[in-house]
């Protein structure tokens, strides 16, 4: 299955308090050419935020929705329909999506996690808690995941992963900035292999 543009619009999904690192990274990629797609649109839960502003100084239009309500996944899906999106990649957004979402855009949604699912990952499992809970394990390898999207948090078919030691005094800190700098490789080499897949 092809995409609806010749060059994939893309929807990116942050967090209210997220840092959107990633999200600039999935950008950057796009605005450079790296990545044959354009960042189209970014939705935010809360104006203001961090990663909105980010957004907005690259240029990416950001248009805030609440994830919550009845309404909501109707918006979402009226919202992305109206600006024509052919992918939605989730970077930092912490909710879980509604089955209609999901299934509207199955194969398309992608999402980051960082460590190593299928460990690691589910409710609960987020920030430094992701990685207080690998060097608890006793893991000597971590490193980000990217995935589909399915109903329940951390599932879905794996596209991409990229691993990374876990040194004996690591801390969560010191984890979580080694396995960031590698999301923000992974994400937009997914995106590509995903756009590839489709051509
Ligand atoms: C990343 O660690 C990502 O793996 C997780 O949420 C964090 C978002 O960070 N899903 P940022 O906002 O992209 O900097």
């Amino acid at each position: 299955m092809s995409f609806a543009n010749p060059r994939p619009r893309v929807a990116i999904l942050v967090g209210s308090k997220g840092r959107g690192s990633n999200m600039a990274c999935l950008i950057a990629g796009c605005q450079s050419g790296d990545v044959p797609a354009e960042a189209a649109l970014v939705v935010t839960p809360r104006a203001g935020n961090p990663a909105s502003l980010r957004a907005q100084e690259c240029g990416v239009p950001v248009r805030e929705l609440p994830p919550k309500g009845e309404a909501y996944a109707d918006r979402l899906l009226a919202l992305l329909r109206d600006e024509r999106i052919d992918i939605v990649c989730l970077a930092g957004f912490m909710n879980l999506l509604p089955s209609e979402v999901v299934r509207a855009y199955e194969g398309r949604m992608l999402n980051i996690h960082p460590a190593l699912l299928p460990k690691f990952g589910g409710k609960g499992m987020y920030g430094h808690h992701v990685h207080e809970a690998v060097i608890a394990a006793g893991e000597t390898e971590s490193g980000p995941t990217v995935h589909f999207v399915a109903e329940r948090f951390d599932e879905g078919p794996i596209l991409l992963q990229l691993k990374c030691p876990v040194l004996p005094d690591d801390t969560p800190e010191s984890l979580a900035e080694r396995v960031l700098e590698l999301e923000h490789k992974a994400y937009p080499e997914a995106l590509k292999r995903l756009i590839a897949s489709h051509a």
